[in-house]
């Protein structure tokens, strides 16, 4: 995909816009976003799917950031959403709550009744008692509610355990062999609303047949389900397409989704979609700047500006983050561990790259655009990074940096 951070005149920049002016303007550590790489990942998709009716729901949990979801809304994209949280940020960045899908197996009763009252398309419902809870919420409303089963097909998604979520040992979903009398469940609750069929199997996904495999399992259900006089409006075939970090090789949508494609051919209804990662994942940057250099006899350690906070996919799956000079030096090169200055020793951004590096270097942690910012804290009281998106040649701060006392605003001591 083109709209990658590229070198002019020895320094990297996004969209033409140099990196340094946009640390030397917003300070660091900073999340950097490029408007075109966003919108080039939901082309890419709505290439892959030209001539069929479908939808694609942004998955929220990527990347939340107001401007970022207004742009995909302004690109006509839908989202899914996993709470209501997620909700009010999409309906406050523009986007169209009847093309919403409500994903999650913990959905509070408050929660889905501020989803009946904004109109969303549809809730993807994981467990019998989500089913009776929304009956009962929506009658309260005197409305009836769409509703998709999340179905658990029970494919090997070969990806990393803590994201994989389509097994029969997972928590999200229901059992495949439970969905058709869930479904006849849900067919005669009053207050609900038999909309589609739902699945999600896990995410960082290379190989597309564990998709195509989901897909063709559902398909057979919507079959069963149909001779019983249950019919499916939409499928939902989830999120999940991976992108590369190092040296995987990602498949384009139309690649990846073709085998999908194949085994829904023919099929009247709609098709629904939840990518996130591939959305944001390499549309965004995480730039921070080496405090303090520490040589040492087994390891050399660059400890920078940015931690485990604002970054914590090396901390937690052990994630490997490509991590690139802003402006290359010439010199030596050694061996750096990238950690940051938390108390733990789990605070690594990267092991072992071989950079050449000054204290005050800026450096690029690549691919950080989705799980990055959504996944930060405020651990070691740290204040959250600023966001920035870059377009057309133009720098916007799209969220401030977090100041100390908006931290601890909401806490109060006893009285005496
Ligand atoms: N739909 C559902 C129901 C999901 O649970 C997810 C992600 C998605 C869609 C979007 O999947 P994607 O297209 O992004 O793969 N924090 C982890 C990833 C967790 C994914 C959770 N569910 C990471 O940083 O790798």
């Amino acid at each position: 995909m083109s709209a990658g951070p590229q070198l002019l005149q020895g320094e990297l920049h996004l969209e033409g816009v140099s990196l340094q002016e946009i640390a030397a303007r917003f300070g660091t550590p900073c999340y950097v976003y490029s408007r075109a790489a966003l919108t080039a990942a939901f082309e890419d998709y709505r290439q892959a799917l030209t001539g069929r009716d479908a939808l694609i729901c942004y998955a929220v949990k990527a990347n939340a950031n107001l401007a970022l979801l207004n742009v995909f809304a302004r690109l006509g994209a839908g989202f899914d959403i996993v709470s209501g949280g997620e909700l009010q940020r999409v309906l406050a960045a523009g986007g169209d709550p009847a093309k919403v899908v409500f994903s999650g197996v913990g959905k509070r009763q408050d929660e889905m009744r501020a989803a009946l009252e904004a109109g969303i398309h549809c809730f993807n419902v994981e467990s019998a008692s989500e089913l009776d809870h929304l009956n009962q919420v929506a009658g309260q409303l005197g409305k009836r509610a769409p509703v998709s089963l999340r179905v658990n097909p029970n494919v090997d998604p070969k990806t990393h355990p803590y994201i994989s979520t389509g097994l029969k040992t997972a928590k999200f979903g229901v059992a495949f062999e439970d969905a058709l009398a869930l479904y006849r469940r849900a067919a005669a609750l009053p207050h609900l609303h038999v909309q589609g069929i739902d699945c999600h199997i896990g995410s960082q996904l290379l190989d597309p047949a564990p998709a195509a495999e989901a897909a063709e399992k559902i398909l057979g259900l919507v079959d069963t389900l149909a001779r019983e006089g249950i019919t499916i409006a939409h499928i939902d075939i989830g999120g999940g397409k991976g992108i590369r970090y190092r040296d995987e090789t990602a498949l384009s949508a139309t690649e990846y989704l073709a085998p999908t494609l194949k085994a829904l051919a023919g099929r009247k209804e709609k098709l629904l979609l939840e990518p996130g990662r591939s959305l944001v994942g390499n549309a965004g940057l995480l730039l921070t700047r080496v405090e303090i250099l520490k040589p040492g006899s087994e390891k050399s350690f660059a400890v920078v500006d940015a931690a485990m906070n604002d970054l914590m996919r090396p901390a937690l799956y052990d994630a490997w983050h490509d991590i690139q000079p802003v402006a290359p030096r010439a010199g030596q090169a050694h061996a750096y561990e990238i950690v940051g200055p938390i108390c733990e020793s789990g605070d690594f951004l990267g092991h072992e790259r071989e950079l050449a590096l000054a204290e005050g270097d800026l450096l690029a942690i690549m691919s950080a655009g989705a799980y990055g910012m959504t996944m930060s804290s405020n651990y070691n009281s740290r204040a959250r990074a600023a966001e920035v998106m870059v377009d057309q040649g133009r720098m916007h701060l799209i969220r401030q940096r977090e100041d100390t006392a908006q931290l601890f605003a909401l806490e109060s001591v006893l009285p005496h």
